[in-house]
This record gives C-alpha cells, structure tokens and sequence, in this order.
C-alpha cells in the first residue's frame, strides 16, 4: 500500500476502545457469574481471537453491533478443555494471560498462535505458574504450549522482566491460589488494567508503587464494563498532527492512564503542543480528550524506567526523533526485541532505507534529527502492526510516500486504521 505525502491532518476522532483492556475484560468475564457487558469493546485480529477462545472453552458470548459483547461467565472454574489446541493467532496478551485462569481449571490445555508469536518467550509465564503448582509445558521455551491446572498455591513472585504480561498472569494465577494472597513485585510500573478490573469484579488487590497483592475471591462479578479509546491506537496520530504543519486535530474519549501515556511525556520535553482536556473516568481509568498542534521538536533521551509506560510506541519516538532538531538515544528497551517482530530491527531498517539517520543498539537506538523531511520509499512491516502504522505515518510525513509493504498486518490492532487515516488528510486546495 502506498502512502502519500500530505501537507497536514485535520478533525475530530474517536479511537477504538483500548486493547490491553479488551482483552482482560473478556478473560475475566469468561470466569465471572452470570452476564457481563462490555461496550467500546476494541475489535481487532487480536480481540476476536480472545472471543474465539473463550467460546472453545464453553462460554457464550453475544456480540451486538461492532463494540457492545454480552459474555455469559462460566464462573471461577468453569472453563471446559477444548477438543483442539486454542488458536491464540498473533496476540501475545492472550497466550500470556490466559495461561493464569486455566492453571486454576481442572483439565488439560493447549494453546498455540501464528509463526509470530510462536517465536515469542513462553518460559517467562510458565515459571511462576510451575511455582504455584501448575503443569506447564513450553516448546523449548516457545508455544504451543499445554497447561494442566486444578489446585494452585498462592506465591510471591518478583518478576525478572518488568512486563504487565506477566505480572497479569501470576495475578489471574492467583485467584485460584488455596489458602493464601499471591503477590507479584515488578521491577519498574507496568500498565495496571489487571488490577483495575480485578477490583471493580470485586476481587481484594492491594497496591505498592512496585508490588501488588491479590486474595482469592469467592467469585467474580463485572457487571457493567465501558472500555476507554486505546492510546496506542490514538498515538501514530498525535505523531502525524505533531508533524505536519498545519494540523488541528482532537482526539475524543480516550484512556490517559498514566502507566500508558509516557508518549505524552516524550513529547512534552520535545516541545510537542498537546493539551489535555475533559479529563474524566472513563469505566474506571483516567480518560480525556487530547487537542494536537503541530510543533519544531528538539532530540530527547528515553531511559529505561520510563520504557514499559510508552513500550508499544517506542516505534512512533524513532520518527519523532528523526525529525527532531538533535540527537536522540533509546536506553534499556532490549524487549522490543521480544515483541511481535525484533522492533529494533525493524525500525532502524525501515526507517534508514527512507533516508533517515539512525542507527540500532542493544537496547534501543541512537537518532540524528534533521527537522526536514524524510524522502520516502519502501518500508517492510515484517508482520507487525505497530510497524505497519509506523511505516504509514512515515509516508505522511515524508517528501516522495512510503510503500508500505505488509500494511494490512495493522488489523491485528487497528482494522480501521487506513481508513480513519485517510478522513483525516487535509483537502490541499
Ligand atoms: C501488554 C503488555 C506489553 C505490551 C503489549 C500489551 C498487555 O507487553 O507490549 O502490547 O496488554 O499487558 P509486555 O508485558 O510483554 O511488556
């Protein structure tokens, strides 16, 4: 697909409810008593596979229209081993996630994904579940996976990786845990959406800046759940509306939780111009509307504590870095080489073969800005949605377009992404 140039982006947009939170709200659902309803339900490659495995795992889930689901729970253990190995596709949230309900199912189950994702790290929640007392098998540390569960003991697990998949994972482990609280110590914040929706399904969390606690409830019930418009989905326009001069755009109703707008903060100390507004809670998470302004920027430097609160959009910081007057430096973010592809690669490949000066590290990657614009040409997706709405901002903001190669792998998150973009593409006379 081939996107071209445009002078600047211009309206008012509504982003589809957060992924993250879409997920968990169908999991716990699935283990909740009696109906659950979710709206602003975010539909993506990656949601419907988590539909599509609590359906083979025997719950009813009733879709109306395109963001409202009625998930009628199994309850705490009611979830029933499918005759196949689930098909998790390419969403990692799900192969990680899930694994913590069923370790507290009775029975066994497999759990598989697309080439992508069976390249990605299992052992990372397959360890802590074997400490609970879970049986969990990897392939040489990889999917498919199997997980036979039923009675599960509570621990205190410090995670070696600061990642919000895994401390997820232990915390749905531990809802099942006989006889006592189960806690997980991060190394560094990660997004809490776990422990908020535990919480409103009346679950008992206790929260430290670095730790939280869960009790094994009696039972689970959500009840109403309203899902914010996702800030990652939200941030490649905030980057093109930075951009390109000109721009005016409103973002409405979406999630501001701190844990997931570092992006805000990059920009900010870049000299982006975006005000926050309305802030309200937004079913139980800060929310508002965000109003972008194109701005110069100059270089900044990312350090690892702040990676986890905009790692889905370090991406997006390396276009933003290329246009920047100065340099700029990625530190301590050797996970993106564990993400949907090695991002790292991805980026700096993608991103030079367009004429950008920019070169990969270990753990990140080192940028000289030039506050033009970048030529153009082709950039490779390599399977990965976070990519492929990169590549495509990239051809916004270039001289010539960009060839996006693989665009559609941006369903996986963002099914309307191309569409909304192109509404938004200023008329030029
Ligand atoms: C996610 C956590 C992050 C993020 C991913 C979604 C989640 O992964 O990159 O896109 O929903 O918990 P890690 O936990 O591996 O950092």
């Amino acid at each position: 697909m081939k996107i071209e140039p445009a002078a600047a982006i211009d309206g008012h947009v509504a982003i589809p409810g957060d992924k993250s939170i879409s997920h968990r709200a169908v999991l716990l659902a699935a283990v909740g008593e009696g109906e659950t309803r979710i709206s602003g339900f975010g539909r993506s490659q990656d949601t419907e596979a988590t539909i599509r495995a609590i359906r083979d795992l025997g719950v009813e889930v009733y879709e109306s229209g395109e963001d409202t689901l009625r998930v009628l729970g199994a309850g705490l253990r009611g979830l029933k081993p499918p005759k196949r190995a689930i098909d998790c596709g390419n969403a990692g949230t799900l192969m990680r996630l899930l694994p913590g309900l069923l370790a507290g199912q009775e029975g066994r189950f497999e759990l598989t994904g697309d080439e992508s994702l069976r390249a990605r790290p299992m052992e990372r929640v397959a360890e802590p579940l074997r400490l609970m007392g879970a049986t969990v098998e990897t392939t040489d540390g990889h999917a498919p996976i199997a997980i036979a569960g039923g009675a599960v003991a509570p621990i205190t697990y410090a995670l070696p990786v600061a990642s919000a998949q895994v401390k997820s994972a232990v915390l749905l482990g531990g809802i099942y845990a006989n006889g006592g609280d189960t806690t997980v110590e991060e190394p560094l914040p990660t997004r809490d959406h776990t422990e908020n929706l535990l919480a409103q399904a009346g679950v008992k969390v206790t929260r430290k800046p670095r730790a939280v606690t869960v009790s094994p409830p009696a039972r689970l019930e959500l009840g109403e759940v309203e899902i914010p418009g996702d800030f990652s989905s939200a941030a490649p326009f905030l980057v093109a509306a930075t951009l390109l001069a000109g721009s005016v755009l409103t973002v409405h109703g979406v999630n501001l939780n701190p844990r997931r707008t570092g992006l805000l903060d990059v920009l900010e100390r870049m000299g982006a111009n975006i005000t926050v507004f309305n802030r309200r809670r937004i079913g139980g998470e800060s929310g508002g509307d965000l109003d972008v302004r194109p701005a110069q920027l100059v270089g900044t430097t990312i350090h690892a504590a702040e990676v986890p609160l905009l790692v889905d959009e370090l991406p997006l910081f390396a276009l933003l870095a290329v246009h920047a007057r100065g340099d700029s430096v990625l530190l301590g973010a050797a996970e993106l080489r564990a993400k949907e592809t090695d991002r790292i690669e991805a980026v700096v490949d993608g991103l030079r073969r367009l004429g950008a000066h920019i070169r990969a590290t270990p753990d990140g990657f080192a940028v000289r800005g030039v506050p033009t614009r970048l030529r153009g040409g082709s950039f490779d997706a390599r399977g990965d949605h976070r990519i492929a709405m990169l590549a495509a901002i990239a051809g916004l903001v270039s001289r010539e377009g960009v060839e996006v190669e693989g665009a559609d792998a941006a369903a996986v998150s963002f099914p309307g992404f191309y569409d909304l973009l192109e509404s938004l593409r200023a008329s030029t006379n």
